[in-house]
């Protein structure tokens, strides 16, 4: 069966609204396993981390040498492997939480997600669509550099057909959260079909 690859960074569990949204979407796609990564779990445990001396070292030597054995390139893999991949995170200081950025650091490695091709990159990821969803307190403005990263490092890895769902306004006091939220789902059980 295909996979699709759900990267969590709703880091209020429970409580999140970016995550309600995600689970609208993710109850509505069919003809996928769904693999969740939790992105406060791997932090939480250790495992996903910045690369920051010896290990930056270290995985510079590997990629040197060719060597792509290392579990550090596990996040690599798995995403480069899946048919279709859904990020949730919600909008914090005008982009996403810092887990993600680490995240996508362990995600860009040459040889697995990309490669080079002379001084171009072309991108080595199967999956041919991908989905980016956010709640925002306020409003992201004209440009949203959460959204946009994702979208232009998805691109490099290969994935041309990215979507987005962003619910808007929901701390402006006296927003109609409720009424917001039934919306943004619904926009979710609608994209999801077509996913
Ligand atoms: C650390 C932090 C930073 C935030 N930064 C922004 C911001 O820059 N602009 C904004 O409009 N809302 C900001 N918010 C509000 C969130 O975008 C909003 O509450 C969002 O719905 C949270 O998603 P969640 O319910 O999935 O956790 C921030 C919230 C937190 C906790």
């Amino acid at each position: 069966m295909k996979k699709l690859l759900f990267i969590d960074c709703c880091l209020r569990g429970r409580e999140s609204r970016t995550k309600k949204i995600a689970d609208a979407f993710l109850e509505n796609v069919s003809g996928y396993e769904i693999e969740t990564i939790s992105l406060s779990d791997e932090a939480a445990s250790g495992r996903l981390k910045p690369n920051l001396g010896a290990d930056a070292d270290r995985r510079n030597e590997l990629l040197e040498s060719g060597d792509m054995t290392d579990p550090m390139f596990d996040y690599a893999k798995q995403f480069a492997a899946a048919d279709r991949i859904v990020c949730a995170a919600p909008f914090w200081d005008l982009s996403f939480p810092a887990v993600f950025k680490i995240y996508c650091e362990q995600l860009a490695v040459c040889g697995i997600t990309f490669r080079y091709e002379g001084e171009k990159s072309v991108g080595m990821c199967r999956a041919e669509k991908a989905m980016y969803i956010s709640t925002v307190g306020g409003y992201a403005g004209l440009i949203d550099q959460g959204e946009e990263y994702a979208k232009a490092l998805f691109e490099m890895f290969g994935i041309k057909d990215f979507d987005a769902i962003r619910a808007e306004g929901l701390d402006i006091w006296g927003a109609d959260v409720d009424g917001i939220m039934k919306v943004k789902a619904g926009e979710g059980e609608m994209k999801a079909k077509n996913f």
